[in-house]
């Protein structure tokens, strides 16, 4: 029998289950493979003692339409930057790779496949430079890997964002008020560019188009006439103003050191009154919404195509790769050529000549 291994890293993302599904339901039309899931990433592999899974066509019965993962994620430490307490109280972070490819040849585990974002593929890559037998499948609801056309849970944050935008027109128009939305997205505009269109926004400022506030409030008081009228801002969380930086803290937790975005729609809110906007103006933050629920069939659809060609690709032995989507097909790209390499609204493209050919206001220069 040959063992193939399946952790889910990183934040979670609508579609996670269906590509965990696809592998399993592929793998099970192979007799001499089985699927086996490590939960938490690979903390099931680096705990003691183990935890693993074994998963066959009754672990993944409807699965398909169910949000998280069944497997359960995390976005904190792994192999290479495992967290312990050192003698004097303080954390560090210590690389058990080695171990745990040790422990993953005890299990008999002849190939891995790791779905997650760009930091578990950078995982990937390291852990196939040292000999483990390892596919990458890309997730992240942000669409800001540049190998595939889109990641899977993408589509459902698009869609859970302009509902949401569908629902403040409604509010604001009621009160006469403006609407500002903040959606997540990192430093790409995907999300808010898509659902601002979508949604018929009539602001939408993302990281790729510092905002000119002068420029917004002039949009902004377009929408009304005698006091009467509303204004719906879709804004992205990585957002800047010209000659200004994102709203970030920075997070030092050993083995979870990153820059957490989140505030600016807050930021925009109070620079616009001090810039002497005087519409009520509200705040909704959508946050891990976009993440949650069940994924949208575009994204279902997606993942069990990345779970289907995953297993193939342990099949044909092509380790080192990532699964990627390139219109119309499921292609495999080597891992190395992928990571770090982010895709970002191009703000030239015809989707941003779209938006301002419906009179979406980005507050650049040409507002
Ligand atoms: O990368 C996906 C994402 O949801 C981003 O859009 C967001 O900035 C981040 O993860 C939030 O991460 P966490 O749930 O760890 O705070």
């Amino acid at each position: 029998m040959k063992r193939v291994l399946v952790a889910t890293g990183g934040g979670d993302c609508p579609g996670l289950n269906a590509v965990i599904r696809g592998i399993v339901k592929r793998a099970s039309q192979e007799s001499e493979w089985e699927v086996i899931g490590s939960i938490e990433s690979f903390n099931g592999i680096l705990r003691e003692p183990t935890e693993i899974v074994v998963l066959d066509n009754k672990a993944v019965e409807g699965i398909h339409y169910q949000g998280g993962t069944v497997l359960g994620t995390t976005n904190k430490g792994g192999p290479f930057a495992w967290p312990i307490k050192s003698n004097d109280g303080t954390w560090i972070a210590v690389d058990r790779s080695d171990e745990m490819i040790r422990k993953l040849q005890y299990l008999a585990v002849d190939a891995v496949i790791n779905i997650g974002g760009d930091g578990s593929q950078l995982i990937s890559q390291k852990l196939y430079e040292k000999g483990l037998n390892i596919i990458g499948v890309p997730k992240t609801i942000d669409n800001d890997l540049s190998a595939t056309d889109f990641t899977f849970g993408f589509q459902t944050a698009v869609q859970i964002a302009t509902e949401a935008v569908d629902k403040l027109v409604t509010t604001a128009a009621s009160h006469n008020r403006t609407f500002i939305l903040e959606v997540m997205g990192r430093d790409a505009g995907w999300i808010a560019l898509n659902a601002a269109i979508a949604g018929g926004a009539d602001v939408c400022i993302i990281p790729e188009i510092p905002y000119d506030i002068h420029k917004v409030i002039k949009k902004i008081e377009s929408r009304y006439h005698k006091g009467r009228g509303f204004c719906n801002i879709v804004i992205a969380e990585g957002a800047k103003p010209i000659d200004g930086e994102t709203v970030s803290s920075v997070v030092d937790e050993v083995g979870y050191a990153h820059r957490k975005l989140g505030g600016v729609a807050e930021q925009l809110k109070s620079e616009l009154k001090d810039a002497g906007l005087e519409q009520d103006t509200r705040v909704t933050v959508l946050g891990h919404l976009q993440r949650g629920g069940i994924p949208i069939a575009y994204d279902r659809v997606l993942a069990t195509q990345f779970g289907v060609k995953a297993f193939e690709m342990v099949l044909d032995k092509e380790y080192g790769k990532m699964v990627a989507y390139r219109h119309p097909n499921i292609i495999s790209v080597p891992l190395i050529e992928v990571i770090n390499q982010p895709n970002f609204v191009d703000v030239e493209s015809d989707l941003v000549k779209t938006a301002k050919g419906v009179g979406i206001c980005f507050g650049d220069k040409s507002d």
